[in-house]
């Protein structure tokens, strides 16, 4: 479809990532993850990011090493050389003209691009600073080089001292197709509820740059058991390490009343909240009955609760894959639900999105329709309506209106 960027009924994608060549080159050059390798048995290289792959990426250079021994016999080569680490590294991560590509085949008007997990956590703190500059450069090139079709979120070089971290945010305000920033949960190395984060937290409300918060380490490979790397592929890191770590960072922000101090902090999250929508009941019910909060004096009647939070600083992506999650994110942000916030309806605080390029279809190829895209398209329609105002809100219209996608910067 022929794209038309600035009518009504465009279709936006806030959540899709991309590795810039450069990026790629960092990783290339890793001997632990997040890292890119090659194996003899599979033509594209290998991208290797999750905590949850070290086990095999240790059993890969095994039995590789074992593969190349002259004496090695028929006993001493392993099985799980089979069962390669990581995932394909396409041209789908790095390419601008597949992006497009892309978005064109799936009718998508305007992405929202930012770099992939696990953005500039493991740089250097000399070399992050200058990564991020030049990264977040390289992204707004893209931008300019595709008028109208693009905006995006920058890295920040949070290993950096506060100040290169600072002027960093100064550099992305400045850069005409920034609307925020993607963050993991590590923050500063020590969780989004380190006070240390406060000031960077209010630098970014100042600017009025969105946090795209997203999750990378999930849960420790305990948590899966001795039988998960060898025989669950990515299903136990993905679907429930991912949600999780995004729903407890964002509660220890609130614990940590990061909303009261940055009231004006407007926060995306992943994956429709990870488990939030689900769980905000639980949580404000164990915050209520904790002796120890009561006794701190955290529990005055007119504190914000979590449904306030997520009615007044929350965004939810709609990367959820089922209308029963699209129902629940939107009655969550709604204020008909528990909070006691004025007027907002939920639907105008879920936004479409894909993760492309991350779950391509495993056997059509990657150039046609991607089912995981259909599968949120399908689910936002099933739960507001084919055709409604509020799905075309989510598919587009609540991400030009919060994020101010228009291409004028006077309109910014
Ligand atoms: N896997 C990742 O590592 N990142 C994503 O964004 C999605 C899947
Ligand atoms: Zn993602």
């Amino acid at each position: 479809p022929s794209p038309s960027p600035f009518s009504k009924g465009k279709v936006v994608d806030v959540h899709t990532h991309m590795y810039p060549p450069e990026y790629v080159k960092i990783l290339e050059s890793r001997t632990t993850i997040p890292l890119v390798r090659s194996f003899s048995s599979a033509s594209d290289p290998r991208l290797i990011l999750l905590e949850a792959e070290v086990p095999l990426l240790d059993s890969s250079a095994a039995a590789s090493s074992a593969d190349s021994g002259s004496d090695s016999g028929p006993s001493s080569s392993s099985s799980s050389s089979a069962v390669l680490p990581g995932r394909p590294l396409t041209q789908h991560y790095s390419s601008l003209s597949q992006k497009i590509h892309f978005m064109d085949t799936h009718g998508i008007d305007i992405s929202v691009l930012s770099l992939a997990n696990p953005w500039l956590d493991f740089l250097p703190a000399e070399s992050a600073g200058p990564i991020a500059h030049s990264i977040n450069s390289e992204f707004s090139a893209m931008c300019a080089a595709v008028p109208g079709r693009l905006f995006f979120f920058a890295a920040l070089p949070l290993t950096s001292p506060q100040p290169t971290i600072l002027s960093a945010i100064a550099h992305a305000a400045s850069l005409p197709f920034c609307r925020g920033v993607i963050l993991g949960t590590s923050g500063l190395g020590a969780g989004l509820d380190d006070p240390a984060l406060l000031p960077i937290f209010s630098a970014l409300a100042a600017s009025s740059l969105t946090v795209f918060l997203h999750p990378h380490y999930g849960l420790p490979n305990a948590v899966w058991g001795p039988r998960a790397a060898e025989n669950y592929g990515h299903v136990l890191p993905l679907a429930l390490g991912f949600p999780m770590e995004t729903t407890i960072a964002v509660t220890r922000m609130f614990l940590a009343a990061v909303f009261d101090t940055v009231p004006c902090l407007q926060l995306l999250l992943a994956h429709s909240g990870g488990t939030l929508p689900f769980l905000a009941g639980r949580i404000e019910s164990c915050i209520a009955h904790d002796g120890y909060l009561l006794r701190a004096g955290k529990l005055a009647p007119q504190r914000k609760t979590l449904w306030e939070v997520l009615q007044t600083q929350i965004y939810l992506d709609a990367v959820v894959y089922s209308d029963v999650g699209i129902a629940a994110a939107v009655a969550a942000t709604s204020s008909s639900s528990s909070g006691r916030a004025e007027g907002g309806k939920g639907e105008d605080r879920l936004i479409f999105g894909t993760d492309h390029p991350f779950f391509p279809p495993l056997e059509t190829g990657e150039h046609g329709q991607w089912e995981s895209v259909s599968l949120n398209v399908a689910a936002v329609k099933k739960a507001l309506g084919e055709g409604t105002e509020a799905a075309e809100k989510v598919m587009g219209g609540n991400a030009v209106r919060v994020l101010r996608l228009y291409q004028d910067e006077k309109e910014k």
